[in-house]
């Protein structure tokens, strides 16, 4: 993302906003809730567009082009969506396998084959014939990044991926994380959980008031003398609790 303005509702929610993802470098951007997060992960995927400002993959701008024009790219991208947007009437098995069914490449035993793969890999393979209402919400997560892993994607993007999950919940997903980099994968995240974010990743970015507050790594964060950067790390508000 290059300078990047995006309003919506006559609300500014990113100011001149730069964002850059590398093959292999995991990064977080972190902010407050309602700060713009879950925004930059759907201008990305072109799912909105911006006012101005460039955003490319792969060096091929995608800013005001059809989708059409860049699948090929777009391809290598996966998200999983905060709170995991399982579609209610179909099972696990068929949330993880829908888009290769869709793309009609593939044998349904293949695409079996796959799916039971996925969801083994996430650790939820009992889960297969039940319905996402029937599924906790750590369970709900791993289906999520079971169905965002079906299309082999070399880069995902998680939205909160652990809001709302217990530690044992939270280790899981870190852990899961781990191991898609360690096969290749790049992470995005966005979230507000410090935890998870130094233990994923090595670039940050910090959402602030429509701005970028601070782009760097773990070592530089926590060095870093800027007001609205210490007021996230370490929120020092006491008349808050008086
Ligand atoms: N279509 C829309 N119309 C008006 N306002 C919108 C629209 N979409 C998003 N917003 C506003 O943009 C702001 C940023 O939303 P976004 O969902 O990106 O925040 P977020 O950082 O992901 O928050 P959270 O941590 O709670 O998920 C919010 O204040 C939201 O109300
Ligand atoms: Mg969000």
């Amino acid at each position: 993302m290059e300078q990047v303005c995006y309003t919506v509702g006559g609300r500014t929610i990113l100011t001149d906003f730069d964002l850059l993802l590398e093959r292999g470098v995991n990064r977080t951007i972190l902010g407050v809730s309602g700060s713009g997060k879950t925004t930059i992960l759907k201008l990305l995927l072109g799912l909105i567009h911006p006012q101005s400002g460039r955003i490319l993959i792969n060096g091929m701008e995608i800013t005001g082009r059809p989708e059409a024009e860049y699948r090929e790219q777009r391809k290598k991208i996966a998200i999983v969506f905060q709170g995991g947007a399982l579609f209610d009437s179909m099972t696990v098995g068929e949330n993880v396998g829908y888009r290769l069914f869709e793309e009609g490449r593939l044998s349904e035993r293949e695409i079996e084959e796959i799916v039971r793969e996925k969801l083994r890999f996430v650790g939820v393979e009992l889960a297969l014939n039940l319905y996402p209402a029937e599924l906790s919400g750590g369970m709900k997560k791993r289906v999520a990044i079971a169905r965002a892993l079906a299309a082999d994607p070399e880069y995902i993007f998680f939205d909160e991926p652990t809001t709302g999950l217990d530690p044992i919940g939270v280790y899981n997903i870190v852990s899961l994380m781990r191991r898609l980099q360690e096969a290749g994968k790049t992470t995005l995240m966005v979230t507000h959980d410090l935890a998870t974010a130094f233990a994923t990743s090595q670039r940050f970015s910090l959402l602030h008031e429509s701005r970028l507050a601070f782009d760097g790594d773990e070592e530089a964060l926590k060095a870093c003398p800027l007001p609205n950067v210490r007021e996230f790390l370490q929120p020092t508000d006491a008349s808050l609790f008086v």
